[in-house]
């Protein structure tokens, strides 16, 4: 059989380094990505890029603790190297914080970030509006820098990106042999999965360089991260609101909640506000289909619905995604094989 020919759709950060997890799980494919946005114009360009997980309901704690562990200790190799600036990966050291003291106290990830323990009283004291904290080293994934050394590492490899909407998924059945969908929102109108459904996020990105250390409220609402060039302001949570334009309202409100836990915001200078659709799901959706039309079929793989927490999971789930790839090669050679017999 030739090379099997591989799409990928989307060039978020979900279908860069799914592309990338298949050009090392299966050197010979042939593939393409195929995107109607490239950073900076993606939801993945966004995004804090904090690696905090975001739980999904529906899929077992360990499957996310694992997509979680294995996505911390391949960035934590980048931090480490000399890509680490190009790359746009660092850690960051800070504090989550709760007004009330959280029902379980160990979330599943606090022996996965670095020197997870609760906060002294001395810090405490910084937030006199809560009443207990956890203080963690994480890394963050700095966008669109992290997107861009992605498509860079991908374009060493020699595969080729194209823009260009896909209005149906069986468009480019005569094409390719096996398609990847990490269309992120853009899922709901390709399949039609109504239990995909968005979450929008406004964020403020200031200059604020003496903030070097993350604060964000247990709620999950109102954050601070600071990036290498700029610090994150969020945020909100709006289900099934699809308005990417900002508001003005809301920015002020988003600044204000920030500077009541940093009052030191208060000095920083206004670079740009930001809107994404987060795509949510009860579970990031991560399997094979074959669909079926007279006769015909086209193998599909999804890795889609990763809402809040894309950046958090994603080498776990790009992984997991390239062995699908390859189980649906691996279907494809053998039938290919024994139609010749
Ligand atoms: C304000 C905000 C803050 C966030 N902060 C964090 C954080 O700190 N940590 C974290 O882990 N996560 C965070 N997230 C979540 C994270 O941004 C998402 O989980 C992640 O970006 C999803 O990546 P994706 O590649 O699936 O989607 P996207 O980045 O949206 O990429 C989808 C791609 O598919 C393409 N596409 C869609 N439909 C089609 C089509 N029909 N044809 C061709 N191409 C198509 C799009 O053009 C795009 O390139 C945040 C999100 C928001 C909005
Ligand atoms: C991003 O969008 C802007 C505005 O539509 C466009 O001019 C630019 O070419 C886009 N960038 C990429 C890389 O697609």
């Amino acid at each position: 059989m030739a090379a099997p020919k591989v799409a990928v759709v989307g060039a978020g950060v979900i279908g860069l380094s799914t592309a990338l997890c298949i050009t090392e799980t299966c050197p010979s494919c042939s593939l393409t990505i195929l995107s109607d946005q490239f950073s900076p114009n993606t939801t993945s360009d966004v995004a804090a890029g904090m690696l905090i997980p975001h739980v999904y309901p529906e899929t077992p704690t360990h499957v996310q603790k694992q997509w979680f562990k294995e996505t911390f200790t391949y960035l934590f190799a980048i931090s480490n190297s000399a890509e680490a600036s190009e790359a746009g990966i660092h850690l960051v050291s800070g504090w989550q914080i709760f007004k009330n003291t959280p029902k379980e106290e160990l979330p599943f990830w606090s022996d996965v970030v670095l020197g997870f323990r609760p906060m002294t009283k001395a810090e405490l004291q910084k937030f006199p509006q809560h009443q207990f904290g956890q203080a963690f080293t994480t890394l963050k994934c700095d966008c669109p820098p992290y997107l861009l050394w992605l498509e860079k590492r991908l374009k060493a490899t020699g595969i080729q990106m194209h823009n260009r909407k896909v209005a149906d998924l069986w468009e480019l059945h005569s094409e390719y042999n096996v398609v990847v969908n990490c269309a992120g929102i853009g899922a709901r109108q390709l399949l039609g999965d109504k239990e995909l459904f968005p979450v929008r996020g406004q964020v403020l990105k200031v200059h604020a360089p003496w903030v070097k250390n993350f604060i964000r409220d247990g709620d999950g609402l109102t954050y601070i991260y600071p990036g290498i060039h700029s610090v994150t302001l969020g945020g909100t949570r709006e289900k099934e609101s699809w308005s990417l334009s900002p508001d003005a309202g809301t920015t002020k409100d988003i600044f204000d909640r920030c500077c009541s836990l940093e009052p030191s915001l208060q000095g920083a200078k206004e670079m740009e506000v930001k809107v994404g659709l987060r795509p949510s799901r009860q579970c990031v959706r991560l399997q094979r289909e074959v669909l079926s039309q007279g006769g015909v079929k086209l193998l599909l793989v999804h890795n889609y619905g990763h809402g809040a927490g894309g950046f958090s999971v994603h080498w776990g789930t790009a992984k997991e995604a390239a062995h699908l790839v390859r189980e649906c090669i691996a279907a494809l050679q053998d039938s290919s094989a024994r139609a010749k017999l």
